[in-house]
């Protein structure tokens, strides 16, 4: 941990210098004069200087069925990586960008070690604090929200960052929308965020997060299977469907309040505005049909929306602990 703080600072010294310069650059009239890589109109383009005016901020693993599916790794500007050190807060004119990778594995010498392998697409996001394009769609909370064709940078493809990008955000509000804590670079003010189930120990393949056993005075664990299965069901929930989905009655947000879901039958809540697909499915809710819809949220009922937004939970026991949550929600 200590070297690659070492490295990584001399590397931003480094680089500081190549911002700058490439900031200068800047044709005025064409981009707008907020940021280089925004236009007067607010359209985002991929940041020209990168990767040389930027420094690693950190990486994610994502695991999938089988050992990583994906690293994201995510860089900024030195300058802004400065300000955060200083202030804990991103300054007007921060750029993020994460990059995504397949990843692949195989057996090595450190054991089996899986590597980024192949471009998926590309994030950005830019700080404005000042509402600038208020009249653009990947303009809000504070940000400019942009996705590129990982074969094509000068593609972007995100349209509205409200349904593109905000509702897998919420659980990072509160640090202005960004996962700081996995950040090391960004120092002590973003590792108080670090939650607390993620402080000790390394995961199984497939276990998700950890759950802490709750004690009784004594210190005894006392918890039933069933109790750790909803406890289990209810992290997951939160960590995961909250960000679209409500357990209060008739609290709709992009998907619709799941209060009371068992027993009733698709597409039927009421003030929802549901796709034809799932007001059409003939499906009744069950914990079972929950299961096989979290296991494949594409095909099991074809054409929802659902399907195009979250890719489920690969975890057969996670599924079936979301379930009996849900079945508590009523
Ligand atoms: C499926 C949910 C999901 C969607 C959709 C999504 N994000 Fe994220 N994003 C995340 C999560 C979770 C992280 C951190 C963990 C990770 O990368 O796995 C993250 C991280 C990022 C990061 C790195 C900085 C940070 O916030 O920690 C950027 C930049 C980013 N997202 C931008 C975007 C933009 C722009 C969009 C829309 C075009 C978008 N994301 C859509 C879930 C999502
Ligand atoms: C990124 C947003 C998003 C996430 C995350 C998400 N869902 Fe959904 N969900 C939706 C949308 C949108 C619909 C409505 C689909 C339609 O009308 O086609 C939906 C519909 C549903 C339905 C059918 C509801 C009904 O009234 O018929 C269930 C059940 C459901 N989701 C469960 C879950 C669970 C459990 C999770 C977490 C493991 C989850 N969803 C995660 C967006 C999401």
């Amino acid at each position: 941990m200590r070297a690659y703080v070492r490295c990584a600072l001399v590397a931003s010294s480094v680089l500081v210098a190549t911002a700058v310069a490439a900031a200068d650059s800047v044709k005025p009239g064409k981009r707008g004069s907020f940021s280089p890589d925004v236009d007067a109109g607010g359209d985002i383009s991929f940041p020209a200087d990168f990767p040389a005016g930027y420094r690693h901020l950190g990486t994610w693993a994502v695991l999938g069925e089988e050992g990583v599916a994906d690293t994201h790794i995510v860089y900024a500007r030195p300058k802004d990586v400065a300000y955060f050190r200083k202030n804990g807060m991103f300054p007007d004119g921060a750029v993020i960008i994460k990059e995504v990778l397949e990843a692949i594995g195989s057996g090595h010498s450190t054991g089996k070690a899986f590597w980024g392998h192949k471009g998926k697409t590309w994030f950005v996001m830019i700080k404005d604090g000042k509402g600038r394009f208020a009249s653009n769609p990947l303009w809000g909370d504070g940000w400019g929200w942009a996705q590129f064709d990982p074969k094509d940078r000068s593609k972007q493809i995100a349209k509205d960052y409200k349904t593109d990008c905000l509702h897998c955000h919420v659980p990072a509000k509160a640090m202005d929308w960004v996962y700081v804590y996995a950040y090391p670079a960004l120092g002590e003010k973003a590792l108080r965020f670090t939650p607390e189930d993620a402080r000790t120990g390394h995961l199984k393949a497939g276990e998700g997060h950890r759950v802490a056993p709750t004690s009784d005075a004594s210190g005894a664990t006392s918890v039933t299977e069933e109790q750790r299965k909803l406890a289990t069901g209810k992290q997951l929930f939160d960590n995961t469907c909250v960000a679209c989905h409500s357990i209060a009655a008739n609290a709709h947000g992009i998907g619709p309040s799941l209060f009371g879901i068992i027993g009733r039958s698709a597409g039927s809540a009421s003030g929802y505005a549901y796709s034809d697909a799932m007001r059409n499915a003939g499906v009744t809710w069950s914990a079972e049909s929950i299961a096989k819809h979290l296991a494949d949220p594409r095909g099991f009922i074809p054409g929802n929306r659902m399907g195009n937004m979250f890719k489920g939970v690969a975890a057969a026991d996670q599924r079936e602990s979301i379930a009996a949550y849900l079945a508590t929600v009523k």
